[in-house]
């Protein structure tokens, strides 16, 4: 179930007997194309999604923060003094938000509140840039924080790299804090400008949950940017942003066979990520799907961050009459696919995927269509119902 203003405000009204001052929340996020290209300063396409992190809070007179999380019916708190990583789960993005809004200089006002999301969880929808944006946003609602979209996503990245310790890229915390409602976000990754790119008129957005989670992400991951940093630096550029396709291919000799395959699907990505947010523009949901099938093979074959999960199901919802595309989504190796369908034929996709994977895999699939949603919101309490 999708979770409403409404119910998260009856959530904090359950908790705390009164009305909530604030509610806010901050969207997950799908990728349509442009994968592993955000930490090569490159393009990317996701949009926001309707399923998100919320928190219904009030401020509090002291320097502390309690929240209780309705998901993990667990309370916790920490004070704005002092802060010092430890392993306290779900806290810990919460802590390292506070840390690095007050290292910017920030003074923040504690508060209270209650916390929950509808976004799976390590499924590759990026509930935890969700909860950083979150976090960040219900600190700017009562510090009285201006809300500048892109400085925030930086600070929420700068937490994940430096407080809980996983190296992402930008394009999580962008997107959960500067989605468009009906769009996807065309971001460049390395000066953040973004802009608005609208869905496909008569198209849905269908997320596939494989229901396999990503083992040995982490080291995976960085195994990949290591390569991509290398084979920037022997073609003599600061990121595989700034190489050519024929650049590439001309620089072979120069690469070794591996490092060769993960450029070339970095720099084949960026240029269909282009491609792709000008076929949104024109409306070509053919060309868009087609571009998304491309960026599989790549990401499976060239870049070798696809599973036998991923890739199954991304066939599967290939075969439904209704699909223009598919691929696999964020980082890889298990979680999530995303396809492009025609919108008449959006239940009867979902209808006949799901069981067809299960049937094939023996795993348990999700299947959502999605709305595109606004990046991080807040409302004062008495904006709501
Ligand atoms: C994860 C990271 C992002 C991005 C994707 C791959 O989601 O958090 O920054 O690198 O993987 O595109």
């Amino acid at each position: 179930m999708i979770l409403t203003w409404n119910d998260v405000a009856e959530k904090f009204q359950k908790y705390f007997g009164q009305p909530p001052a604030w509610i806010v929340r901050a969207p997950g996020r799908v990728n349509l194309i442009g994968e592993h290209t955000d930490y090569n300063e490159g393009f990317v396409l996701p949009l926001a999604i309707d399923r998100a992190i919320w928190i219904a809070l009030r401020p509090r007179q002291d320097r502390t923060v309690a929240v209780y999380s309705v998901d993990f019916q667990q309370q916790k708190e920490f004070s704005l003094e002092g802060l010092r990583a430890c392993q306290d789960g779900w806290l810990e993005y919460l802590k390292g938000v506070a840390w690095v809004l007050q290292e910017e200089g920030f003074r923040l006002t504690g508060w209270e509140g209650v916390l929950v999301g509808d976004v799976p969880q390590a499924a590759g929808l990026s509930s935890s840039a969700a909860l950083e944006m979150a976090t960040a946003r219900a600190f700017a609602a009562v510090s009285e924080i201006a809300w500048d979209p892109v400085r925030m996503a930086l600070l929420g990245q700068r937490a994940e790299n430096r407080w809980v310790g996983v190296q992402c890229g930008i394009m999580d915390q962008l997107v959960s804090a500067a989605g468009q409602a009906g769009h996807a976000l065309l971001i460049d990754c390395r000066s953040l400008h973004t802009e608005p790119v609208p869905l496909p008129a008569g198209t849905a957005v269908v997320v596939l949950d494989t229901g396999t989670r990503r083992g040995l992400v982490d080291s995976a991951y960085n195994e990949r940017r290591g390569q991509c940093e290398r084979a920037a630096k022997a073609m003599g550029v600061r990121a595989l942003r700034d190489v050519s396709v024929e650049q590439l291919e001309a620089a072979a000799s120069r690469l070794d066979p591996l490092t060769f395959r993960r450029a070339r699907h970095v720099v084949t990505e960026n240029a269909r990520t282009l491609e792709a947010a000008e076929a949104m523009r024109q409306g070509d949901k053919h060309r868009l799907g087609q571009l998304m099938n491309a960026s599989h093979q790549s990401l499976r074959d060239d870049y070798e961050v696809s599973s036998d999960a991923l890739n199954r199901m991304v066939e599967l919802a290939r075969s439904h009459p209704a699909c223009y595309g598919a691929r696999m989504t964020g980082a890889g190796f298990g979680g999530c696919a995303v396809a492009l369908v025609d919108q008449a034929g959006a239940d009867d996709f979902v209808r006949t995927v799901g069981p067809a994977y299960q049937q094939a895999t023996g795993h348990q699939p999700a299947l959502y269509v999605c709305q595109a949603t606004q990046g991080a919101e807040a409302r004062t309490g008495c904006q709501i119902g």
